[in-house]
């Protein structure tokens, strides 16, 4: 039977592909530009979760100082490697790290704290969020921002597409393509928790099998007001829709 990794493991196709498949996801149009007018101009921003550099990245071509952190070091190979080939002027306003967004303490605080992407609900809604959103509050001074990505509860309970179908199909740079199949999904709704598996194939330009890789996808959904409340951060405005699958949330330091 296939070994089903964990999404962003090493070697797995959701690390090496993940510029390839949020390039075409219409559902993150216009987050980039949200996080960036949160921020004063020139500042500094915590990215936990930071992946393979596509927030941290743009926000360093608008000027930001950028300090990326993430658990995969898979994702923070491919953020260096785009900060490597970044002009100077941009790599230097970039600093990637790799860490527990969950425990973090840089000792330092930020004018923006961003989680982006669905970052927070790779981790279950309960002690971990509380931990995370303590994070955030901990690289803030008061008034500072934080905005956090978290996937709407009525996407989550949407079937999947059948596990045959193509959920995605895309061409690549050296003539193959990119196929994900959504294999398995499960939404328990009494705990918050999405469990998919979703297998990436990558094919040859003759169509050839030529990397297959189930990986695990796990979400957690609920309202993070609480856990935010309990950081000492409080609304800052209505969370901005982004798409038809998630929503953005922005508090403030007390
Ligand atoms: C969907 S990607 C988002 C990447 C990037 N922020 C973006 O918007 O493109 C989620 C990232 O969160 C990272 N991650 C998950 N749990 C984490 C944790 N506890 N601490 C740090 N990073 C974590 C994963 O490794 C992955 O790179």
């Amino acid at each position: 039977m296939t070994r089903v990794r964990p999404y962003y493991a090493d070697q797995s196709l959701s690390a090496a592909f993940y510029d390839v498949v949020t390039a075409a996801d219409a559902q993150l149009t216009g987050d980039i530009a949200l996080y960036a007018g949160l921020g004063p101009a020139g500042g500094s921003v915590l990215e936990l979760g930071a992946g393979a550099g596509r927030v941290a990245i743009a926000l360093a071509e608008r000027g930001f100082r950028v300090t990326g952190v993430d658990l995969s070091a898979a994702m923070l190979v491919r953020a260096r490697a785009r900060q490597a080939a970044a002009s100077a002027e941009i790599a230097e306003r970039l600093e990637f790290r790799q860490g527990d967004m969950t425990s973090l303490d840089l000792k330092r605080t930020f004018d923006l704290a961003i989680c982006t992407y669905f970052t927070l609900a790779h981790v279950p809604a309960g002690a971990a969020w509380r931990n995370t959103f303590a994070v955030m509050a901990r690289h803030l001074d008061a008034g500072g921002i934080t905005a956090v990505h978290l996937p709407l509860v009525e996407a989550m309970r949407l079937p999947g597409p059948p596990p045959e179908a193509l959920a995605f199909d895309r061409p690549l740079p050296g003539g193959g393509r990119l196929q994900l199949h959504v294999r398995e999904r499960r939404f328990r709704e009494a705990i918050g928790r999405l469990d998919q598996v979703i297998e990436y194939v990558e094919r040859d330009a003759a169509g050839g099998v030529v990397r297959r890789s189930p990986e695990r996808l796990t979400y957690y959904v609920a309202d993070p007001t609480p856990f935010a409340a309990a950081a000492g951060l409080e609304a800052a405005q209505t969370p901005v829709r982004l798409g038809d699958v998630g929503e953005i949330w922005v508090f403030r330091k007390a």
